[in-house]
């Protein structure tokens, strides 16, 4: 994981890095540092912690002038969280410097034979062990730095997303990528290096967005040339108009990037469904389905890989595509199914999906599809990133960025995908009636306004979660559609409050859970009114007879569960297969506002990070 940035051109580079070192803190967060080079040298600092504390530390450190420079925020792989394992890295004659995203999975052998030949290392990183390395072939060979940085990936193995520079030549830096992402934002003789495009987005809207091997000498006054890091060949840049803007990466005067995520859903799932939902005409436009229609209706069966909240939307798919297009799926954690030798054959379609369309298990499943002739469907939320790229087609969420470490709207952006995907598949085989799929339709362009509606419930949520905020643990319960949503709720809950909550289908409960249950115990059911209510009235019940604490989502209007629970937030009515889409809403606020007021870092919890690259 990590983000990185580089500048090089006729601005401080400075505030340009650091701010862009804030806006991809979402990757990495335990340590940072920058590198910039003043006209005479090269100023470095780095430290463990923030980029805050970062900035804190290096204005009284360093020069901060020059319009050089290239920085870090890190999720430590290699090397505790520390001052000396932080990036930046100098090679050992001080002349270059390395900031890398990503993996070196031989460097142990590689440190060995530098060591051999007088190297010494100050930290326990791989990267400061490549940028000896590409030192070392500099020196050797005399070559270059953008020939060295070539020669030296090549006896790499690992992921990277690198930017090098040299202090005695300072117009340009050096990028390579493989594996973890990397954009150029190339602006009027000036070029910007990162992670991703929000360092840069307000200076350009020209981005070249690098693939896996390739590299390219950002030079002042030149044009970039791309390489293929194996046999040198040249690339043709693909410039890309960025489409986003700063405004949509800020926090927007909330107090944090979640809580503005998740008063976004409503927004953000219009922008999912716009153009692709038309109700009225009983139609769903989506043109990565519609070109490969036979793929997907001659499929034996889908198979849904993802991680962590992504997985959790897959499950919702399974049930509306069984339920609704009556196509077998499958779900599966894309770091099992890459490793458990899967049955998978090219009557198969893989549906991947990914918030960030980098997560490394994600897309590592995706390639192992493909090599068995699977045809591969990415979601994502993310344009132009690695898996939308990997896979044959797609369709995106357009859910804009999500900053926040805690998945929320991209959640109800992909589900809102998918069950357009399963509807429309639904409508090419028959497998609804013409009323059901407008109705069916006219229920999802309703979500909106329920999301909406939903969100009024905050101070109730609010004065709930102040109940509740103290427990050590706590159980999720929901059934059918409403079980994945079970799983989301506890997951939210555990990564930013640290409580521990798990999710179950609630018949699962008197299987084992149901031991943990006493007046310690707070349990958050979904019991809506259309799906399996008596059974989940029935596991209230369950539970209250055990004197659990019982906070119930339920319909407006419901009351019979408001006879049994302790607390009920209501939502609107919708469809089963659409309620998940408003489910989830008091869940995902209930998380936020315990974690507030436990005084957690909402945006950015401990030991996470939002883009998942290394496995
Ligand atoms: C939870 C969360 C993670 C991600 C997971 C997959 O709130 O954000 O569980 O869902 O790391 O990430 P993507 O969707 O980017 O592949």
């Amino acid at each position: 994981m990590c983000g990185i940035v580089g500048y090089i051109g006729h601005r401080e580079a400075y505030p340009i890095i650091l701010k862009g070192l804030q806006r991809l803190e979402y990757r990495g967060y335990d340590s940072a540092g920058i590198a910039l080079y003043d006209g005479n040298n090269i100023k470095l600092s780095k430290t463990k912690g923030k980029v805050a504390d970062l900035k804190e530390r290096l204005e009284n450190e360093i020069t901060t002038t020059g319009n050089l420079g290239i920085g870090h925020t890190r999720w430590a792989t290699h090397g505790i969280p520390n001052d000396v394992n932080s990036h930046p890295h100098y090679s050992n004659s001080g002349d270059l410097v390395i900031i890398h995203n990503g993996i070196i999975e031989n460097y142990e052998a590689i440190k060995t034979e530098l060591i051999k030949r007088g190297y010494t290392f100050n930290s326990d990183t791989d990267t400061e062990v490549l940028i000896n390395l590409i030192e070392e072939v500099k020196k050797k060979q005399g070559v270059k730095l953008g020939k060295a940085v070539q020669i030296a990936l090549n006896e790499v193995v690992g992921a990277y997303a690198i930017a090098v520079f040299d202090k005695n030549k300072p117009n340009e830096i050096v990028v390579a990528k493989l594996g973890s992402p990397l954009a150029i934002g190339v602006g009027d003789e000036e070029f910007f290096i990162a992670s991703d495009a929000s360092p840069f987005i307000e200076f350009t809207k020209n981005a070249i967005y690098l693939e896996d091997e390739e590299m390219a000498v950002v030079r002042l006054g030149k044009k970039i040339k791309i390489r293929k890091i194996k046999d040198d060949s040249l690339v043709n840049p693909l410039m890309q108009e960025l489409k986003f803007n700063l405004e949509q990466i800020e926090k927007g005067g909330y107090e944090h990037f979640m809580l503005k995520e998740i008063y976004e859903q409503p927004h953000a799932i219009r922008d999912t469904y716009r153009g692709r939902l038309l109700a009225k005409e009983g139609i769903v436009r989506m043109s990565g389905v519609e070109n490969h229609k036979e793929k997907f209706l001659n499929a034996n069966r889908i198979i849904i890989v993802a991680c962590g909240t992504s997985w959790h939307a897959g499950l919702v798919a399974e049930y509306i595509f069984e339920d609704i297009a009556r196509i077998p799926v499958e779900v599966e954690y894309a770091s099992e199914f890459r490793y458990r030798n899967p049955v998978i054959t090219n009557k198969d379609v893989v549906i991947a999906i990914s918030q960030s369309g980098e997560t490394a298990d994600t897309l590592a499943a995706i390639k192992l599809a493909k090599s068995h002739g699977a045809f591969v469907f990415g979601v994502c939320n993310v344009v132009g990133s690695s898996i939308a790229r990997e896979t044959d087609a797609g369709a995106y969420t357009h859910a804009g960025p999500e900053i926040g470490v805690a998945s929320t709207k991209a959640f109800t952006t992909q589900i809102t995908v998918l069950t357009l995907i399963a509807l429309k598949l639904a409508k090419e085989k028959g497998a609804i009636s013409n009323s059901q799929f407008h109705y069916h339709l006219e229920e999802l362009e309703l979500i909106p306004e329920k999301v909406e509606k939903a969100l009024k419930s905050d101070e109730h949520i609010k004065s709930v979660a102040k109940t509740y905020k103290d427990a050590a643990n706590c159980l999720y319960l929901g059934r059918g559609y409403n079980f994945p949503v079970a799983l989301e709720g506890a997951l939210k809950l555990k990564e930013i409050s640290y409580i521990h909550a798990e999710g179950y289908p609630a018949a699962e409960m008197k299987h084992g859970p149901i031991a943990l249950i006493d007046e310690h115990m707070p349990v958050f059911v979904i019991a809506t009114k259309k799906g399996h209510y008596e059974k989940v009235v029935s596991n209230i019940q369950e539970i209250k007879s055990r004197k659990g604490k019982i906070i119930a989502i339920v319909t407006e209007g419901d009351v019979d569960v408001k006879k049994l629970a302790d607390h009920t937030i209501e939502i609107p009515e919708t469809i089963e297969s659409l309620s998940p889409l408003l489910t989830t809403i008091p869940l995902q606020l209930l998380s936020y506002h315990i974690a507030v007021m436990l005084n957690k870092n909402v945006d950015q919890p401990r030991n996470l990070a939002k883009s998942v690259t290394v496995e």
